[in-house]
């Protein structure tokens, strides 16, 4: 039957952008989610501190029975992902910047890349825009902030309206005409960004790309959830759960928010 949930983990909030396009896309699966808000920002940490976190995290969703794991974290992906597919037997699904699809479909060739310290300083990060961004000039930016003020449900504040607005300056003057979300929390912020971006500039972030993965990957391995029945969908924070339940209100799921000793 493969009732078992998949797992979903991210250093806050975030991750449910992520979830719900996996919702979408597979709306009978169980799932299981846990923001680990408690230890946001990962995107400041040293690698060595994701990590011992990520393994903390991957081992409460598998005690909890979960089937394959889902990194909803951008910056856990690019710094932990290849120690947790070497120490653990389940499959692994990742979340990285859409720097590829932008660098293709870029007319000015030029792309902006809004994403944490700890995303942009990864050898992943970096492998991946020298292989698929090549005549291609990368404006980088380091979101310091954001995640903080978006875990506090902030996302539509003046605050983080300002903060956005610097942070988009020089990719806006550079000539940029995409902007790759590369944190899982930024997709909350695109009706800002709408209203500060040039009309030509699209915003693209890798939630379908994710869902689309995460069915694939459970085809390849046979689990699939045969039930007919729509999904459980268990939510779990370590800090205050307002944000995070307040980003759920509006899906219509069996939906419930806990918070955890964790
Ligand atoms: N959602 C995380 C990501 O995708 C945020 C990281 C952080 O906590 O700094 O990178």
């Amino acid at each position: 039957m493969n009732e078992g949930p998949i797992g979903i983990f991210d250093s806050g909030v975030g991750g449910t952008s992520i979830w719900k396009e996996i919702y979408k896309l597979l709306p009978n699966e169980n799932t299981l989610y846990l923001a680990d808000s408690k230890n946001a920002p990962y995107g400041e940490k040293t690698k060595a501190e994701i990590l011992k976190l990520s393994i903390k995290n991957t081992e409460f969703l598998l005690e909890n029975g979960c089937k394959i794991i889902v990194v909803a974290c951008n910056t856990a992906t690019t710094n932990a992902i290849a120690q947790l597919r070497a120490t653990y037997s389940v499959p692994f699904i990742g979340i990285e910047p859409a720097i590829k699809p932008a660098a293709l479909q870029s007319k000015s060739k030029t792309v902006g890349v809004l994403a944490t310290k700890g995303t942009l300083t990864s050898h992943f990060f970096h492998s991946t825009s020298e292989n698929h961004a090549q005549g291609i000039r990368i404006i980088e930016q380091v979101g310091t902030g954001l995640v903080p003020l978006i875990e506090e449900g902030k996302a539509q504040s003046e605050e983080t309206e300002a903060l956005l607005k610097k942070f988009l300056e020089p990719m806006i003057n550079s000539g940029i005409d995409y902007l790759v979300l590369g944190c899982t929390h930024y997709p909350y912020l695109i009706p800002t960004l709408k209203k500060l971006l040039p009309v030509n500039v699209k915003i693209i972030d890798s939630g379908e790309a994710v869902a689309r993965q995460t069915r694939f990957v459970l085809e390849r391995n046979m689990l699939f959830n045969s039930s007919d029945q729509t999904g459980r969908h268990q939510f779990f924070g370590n800090a205050d759960i307002r944000t995070l339940k307040s980003l759920l209100d509006d899906v219509d799921a069996k939906i419930e928010v806990s918070q955890l000793a964790f």
